[in-house]
């Protein structure tokens, strides 16, 4: 990631922040729309999960300029993601939700260079979480 994708993302992320119980509402929504088979694996309370999912995004998104600080907790998130029934697969549509979450709720703010800004985000936290699952299973087997 280059300097000016941390910019941006870090920018539009605080355009969220006020916004994101309703952001992580429209993610689900969308998630399940996607992919109704999904929903299934979610066993707890939803907006409880939602809340979670927005504290762990700006865990990262704070975090983006000393990614090795955080790259233990995102390994351990991507293990135990494993144990939830996600696979490799899964990961894609949940990017994919991701930045139509990202487009609602930031409107015109939502340009091109910050879409592939939040790309790389999402691509490096993904390949992390699935390159532990990967070791985890390796382990396990
Ligand atoms: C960057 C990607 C992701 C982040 C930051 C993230 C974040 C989180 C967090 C913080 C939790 C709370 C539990 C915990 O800490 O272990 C969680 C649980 C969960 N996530 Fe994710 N997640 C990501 C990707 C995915 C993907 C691709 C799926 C596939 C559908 C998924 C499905 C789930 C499920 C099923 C749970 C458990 C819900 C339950 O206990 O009912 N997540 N996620």
């Amino acid at each position: 990631m280059t300097p000016s994708d941390i910019t941006l993302v870090k920018d539009s992320f605080r355009k969220i922040v006020p916004i994101a119980d309703q952001a992580a509402s429209l993610f689900y929504a969308r998630l399940f729309e996607l992919d109704p088979s999904l929903r299934a694996l979610f066993r707890g309370d939803m907006h409880e999960q939602g809340r979670k999912l927005m504290a762990m995004i700006a865990t990262a998104v704070g975090a983006l300029e000393r990614l090795d600080t955080i790259v233990p907790a995102v390994r351990q998130l991507g293990a135990r993601h494993a144990g939830y029934g996600v696979t490799e697969d899964h990961y894609a549509t949940v990017g994919a939700a991701l930045l139509w979450t990202l487009e609602k709720g930031l409107g015109a703010d939502f340009t091109p260079a910050v879409k592939a800004a939040w790309t790389a985000t999402y691509t490096l936290l993904a390949n992390t979480m699935i390159d532990a699952a990967r070791s985890a299973q390796t382990a396990a087997a």
